[in-house]
């Protein structure tokens, strides 16, 4: 099942052009990547598909399973690693924007919080500062964050930055569990192995844009075509 179409979509930031004339679709259950240079505009599609910017052209349209809404990591900041609040703060506020104005979380969000801490393994640190977590356990939060706006897809922008080889790891066998229980992955990624790797289709941005399976891409990175 398509879950978000891009039909024509370009995308600028005032008379920079970040690309034009993009065409491809996401399916429930794909493991999309998207590649490219610092500055391709990765992170300004993620924010387009989210609705936090407008395309310049063209439009995005998304399965009615997703209107109500997309778990999404943000690309980290250093300054963000720092947040003062429990990791049990940090994942239910993945509910906020379905809360609106109710002053409390209620009890089936607090379950479905739970259950995403569990599945994420970090359900015995609920109590703890997030700002005193490692790298990877922080990332784990953010995931099980994600997960509270719905498990059908997740954003993730460079989940494994920053992180050791190690902990890359297994954040990248997390992600592939999710994805095999059924949660559609779309990945910004700068490790092309793991893109190689993981990916079920990728969109590689720059001056030459590729959209396609792992198979073809696989092809186009050795210049076959
Ligand atoms: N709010 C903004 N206003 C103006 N220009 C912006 C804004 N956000 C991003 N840009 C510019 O748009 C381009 C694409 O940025 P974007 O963050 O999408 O790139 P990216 O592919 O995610 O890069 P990176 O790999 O470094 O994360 C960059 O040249 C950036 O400077
Ligand atoms: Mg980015």
């Amino acid at each position: 099942m398509e879950l978000i179409r891009f039909e024509n979509l370009s995308l600028r930031y005032g008379n920079r052009v970040l690309f034009k004339d993009l065409n491809f679709s996401i399916y429930e259950g794909d493991y999309f990547c998207i590649a490219g240079e610092n500055g391709s505009g990765k992170t300004t599609l993620m924010n387009a598909i989210l609705g936090m910017k407008e395309p310049a052209e063209g439009k995005i349209t998304k399965s009615n399973d997703i209107k109500t809404g997309i778990g999404y990591l943000p690309q980290q900041k250093s300054l963000q690693k720092n947040f003062p609040a429990s990791v049990y703060e940090v994942v239910i506020s993945g509910f906020q924007k379905k809360r609106g104005f109710r002053p409390f979380y209620n009890n089936k969000e607090k379950e479905i919080a739970d259950k995403n801490m569990k599945r994420l393994g970090i359900l015995d640190i609920k109590k703890q500062s997030f700002g005193e977590l490692s790298g990877g356990q922080q990332q784990r939060v953010l995931i099980s964050r994600a997960l509270c706006a719905t498990d059908k897809i997740i954003l993730l922008d460079e989940p494994v930055t920053g992180l050791d080889k190690e902990t890359t790891e297994e954040m990248y066998k997390i992600i592939n569990e999710l994805n095999d229980a059924g949660v559609t992955i779309v990945m910004i990624s700068h490790d092309a192995s793991a893109t190689i790797r993981y990916a079920s289709r990728v969109l590689h941005l720059g001056n030459k844009v590729f959209v396609g399976t792992n198979e073809d891409y696989k092809k186009y990175i050795r210049g076959d075509k």
